[in-house]
């Protein structure tokens, strides 16, 4: 798999000693790359959300284990695998939701206890090959979610789930790309309050490959199902339970009930690399709490007013509202029967 051709622009480009990061909080008005090449700049991408997206948080993070391993192995410290495992942990602690990044650096542990000699060559194939997985497995369910949806549909999505959320093509875009050629009639772009991801990187990351997509503010969704202009939800996610619950952006909650009202299909798009096996159900997923100042307007930001915001930046779909989960492995319909235990 060649990851450049995955995406026009992309989230993340490894250049054999540094990471190079797309900045998304400035997109769309600039695309700018921020290089690093040690373990405290990638988890700080992470964290400040320079890089965001289940599957990219875990590639990157991946990654930023290989600059971990070349800075201490080639500083020749007898130590390096304790320093290593010290940077896997700072990793660990960038962001909690989404469990491909926990997934990602369990692998690069794995290796860590097995390898000894020549280290260096080993973990830069490890990360390649997860980004490169991650691209093929996009591919895959791309495919997969388009026969599902069948011609002429209209679809809607929330937040980013595309190349920039991933290694490349993209999870819920993926579907939404596949489905594209194929006659897909109509998408739509839910602007996702509060950092925008729809409005900034959707419709952008679209327009760069010349699909046509519609935004529409959050608080329009209810009404847009109600015109009956709209087939299927479609959206990636961060963390799905054994059970088929699945955590993703703000939002997916309310817009999976109102589908419910409405009768209208409601798809999850993700690698099994999102899959938690660990957990039964959506109660033992953390959901990240961000900082109130991404809500508040500047006015109130330290001004020492009784005004707060409540930030949680992911909701749990209960498997009850879902109509399918796709991934690399198949697809799983009305996964609230068996959920998706057997995928392991
Ligand atoms: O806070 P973000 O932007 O990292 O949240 C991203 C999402 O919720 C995506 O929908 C999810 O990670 C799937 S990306 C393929």
């Amino acid at each position: 798999m060649n990851i450049k051709n995955a995406l026009k622009v992309q989230a993340l480009e490894w250049t054999g000693v540094s990471l190079k990061v797309l900045d998304q909080r400035a997109l769309p008005e600039q695309i700018m790359f921020d290089e690093y090449s040690d373990v405290t700049g990638v988890a700080e991408a992470i964290v400040s959300m320079r890089v965001r997206g289940a599957p990219a948080i875990g590639i990157a993070a991946a990654y930023g284990v290989v600059l971990s391993v070349m800075r201490h192995y080639s500083n020749s410290e007898g130590n390096w695998k304790n320093k290593v495992q010290n940077d896997i942990q700072k990793l660990a602690k960038s962001r909690p939701t989404a469990v491909n990044l926990f997934w990602a650096l369990a692998k690069m542990q794995e290796l860590l206890d097995q390898t000894t000699n020549n280290p260096i060559p080993v973990f830069k194939q490890a990360a390649i090959q997860i980004h490169a997985d991650d691209i093929k497995a996009n591919q895959i369910m791309g495919e997969l979610g388009a026969d599902l949806l069948g011609e002429q549909q209209a679809v809607m999505t929330h937040c980013n789930a595309g190349a920039l959320a991933t290694g490349g093509y993209g999870t819920a875009l993926g579907v939404i790309r596949s489905a594209y050629k194929r006659g897909l009639n109509k998408i739509y772009a839910g602007e996702t309050r509060p950092w925008l991801q729809g409005a900034r990187l959707t419709v952008w990351e679209l327009a760069q490959d010349n699909i046509p997509a519609t935004l529409i503010a959050d608080s329009a969704a209810a009404w847009l199902m109600k015109s009956g202009q709209l087939d299927w939800i479609i959206v990636g996610a961060d963390r799905i339970a054994a059970n088929g619950d699945v955590a993703n952006k703000i939002g997916t909650y309310s817009l999976a009930v109102l589908a419910k009202q409405h009768a209208i299909k409601v798809m999850v798009v993700a690698p099994v690399s999102t899959i938690d096996f660990a957990i039964e159900s959506g109660d033992d997923i953390k959901i990240e709490q961000r900082n109130q100042n991404e809500l508040l307007a500047a006015c109130y930001i330290n001004d020492g007013s009784v005004v707060s915001a409540w930030n949680p930046v992911f909701d749990v779909t209960p498997a009850s509202l879902i109509t399918a989960i796709v991934t690399e492995k198949g697809v799983v319909l009305q996964p609230v029967e068996n959920g998706v235990k057997h995928l392991q």
